[in-house]
């Protein structure tokens, strides 16, 4: 039977609704194919900062480096200065841990209704690959004097060939397994040092994959062919604030933030890659237990997938699409419907244990 050690961050808000869920899954689907999961829950994140007066301990890191993945929730709380979460956790973890893709499948799945009216299934089925530890969220600058008149603040984008080089290497060989085709999300007309020098950098990877087909698109005609033409795109190769952004656009285009899962994936797996829902902890409705579970659940997926668990991976998005397609099945309430965050759960894990998918 094979092992996995699985390290569980629910992180705040929603978070701590969602990961339980996408816990009962995991361990639905482990029965089946006969994986041996051992999950620690660790209790980090805002709350765990407003408790203790730290996100996570100081052994966080080396506590995480010994288990073969990281399941992650979500972490903020309207109590809590907002820089500081990221930096603390999410930011810390990808960093440390050479997280520098940022794999989010964008798809949107039968039966769901895109707001695109005209969009159906086969249309939206693209990938944004974040840079994921450098550009314009390296965290590199400074605030000088910001209470006087003469107040400055400058923040700077990192581009690095090895950065970009290693990101690109990654989108290329993911577009061979797909459509063949990636886009390069830049602003390189604009932003004529930082992402010129990442446009020709990616130039240069393309040469070792001339058989994948390449395009340049600047951000801001991005945006508009995510909603226009989202079946024009295959792999979207992108920097991490650009896809940040667009990622938040692709799950408005798949019908729910809710719906959306993430992946950071250290390729050369010299560290445990992270996996989460792209939403964050959304206080709104946390504690009502209405978030939809799927995001999350399927970002489980994408870990056993990481984990060379591709059958077990693929039972969990067929039970994903089982649940969305019962029309007299819960649904969730983002998605229109009424059921809870734990009906949600229970029904992809009952569709597991059935052998339903
Ligand atoms: P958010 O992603 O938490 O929520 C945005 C909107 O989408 C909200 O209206 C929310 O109710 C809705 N939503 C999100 N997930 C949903 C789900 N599973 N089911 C149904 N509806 C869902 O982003 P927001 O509101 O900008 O940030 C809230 C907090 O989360 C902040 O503290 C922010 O910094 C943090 N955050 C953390 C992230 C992380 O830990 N990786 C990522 C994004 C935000
Ligand atoms: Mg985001």
């Amino acid at each position: 039977m094979k092992q996995y050690r699985i390290a569980a961050i629910p992180g705040d808000g929603i978070g701590k609704e969602v990961i339980p869920e996408g816990l009962k899954v995991l361990r639905a689907v482990a029965a089946q194919e006969e994986l041996d999961l051992e999950i620690e829950t660790f209790p980090w994140g805002a709350e765990h900062y407003l408790q203790t007066g730290e996100f996570m301990p100081a052994d966080a890191l080396i506590k995480l480096e010994s288990f073969d993945a990281i399941y992650f929730g979500g972490v903020g709380h309207p109590d809590v200065d907002d820089s500081l979460p990221g930096k603390h956790c999410t930011f810390r973890v990808r960093k440390a841990f050479q997280q520098y893709v940022n794999l989010r499948p964008i798809r949107l799945l039968p039966d769901v209704q895109s707001p695109l009216r005209d969009k159906r299934a086969e249309d939206i089925d693209f990938v944004i690959i974040r840079e994921n530890v450098e550009g314009e969220f390296a965290g590199v600058g400074g605030i000088i004097n910001p209470d006087r008149p003469d107040g400055l603040a400058i923040q700077t984008g990192v581009f690095t060939r090895r950065g970009v080089e290693r990101v690109a290497h990654y989108a290329f060989e993911l577009a061979r397994t797909r459509r063949g085709k990636l886009t390069n999300v830049t602003k390189s007309n604009a932003l004529t040092y930082g992402l010129l020098y990442w446009d020709r950098v990616i130039e240069e990877v393309h040469q070792s994959y001339l058989d994948v087909e390449y395009e340049k698109l600047y951000v801001d005609a991005a945006a508009m062919n995510f909603v226009l033409h989202p079946e024009r795109f295959d792999v979207t190769l992108t920097t991490n604030l650009f896809g940040d952004i667009l990622s938040d656009l692709g799950g408005a285009l798949i019908g729910s933030l809710g719906l959306a899962p993430s992946g950071n994936i250290n390729p050369e797996r010299q560290f445990p890659s992270m996996f989460e829902p792209i939403h964050g902890s959304a206080p709104d409705i946390a504690g009502r237990g209405i978030a939809n579970p799927l995001a999350t659940i399927w970002s489980g997926a994408l870990m056993l997938e990481h984990l060379g668990e591709g059958v077990a991976a693929q039972r969990i998005l067929g039970s994903i699409m089982a649940v969305l397609q019962d029309k007299d099945g819960p649904r969730p309430v983002d998605l229109g419907g009424k059921a809870t965050t734990i009906e949600i759960g229970d029904a992809v894990a009952q569709r597991l244990s059935q052998g339903g998918a």
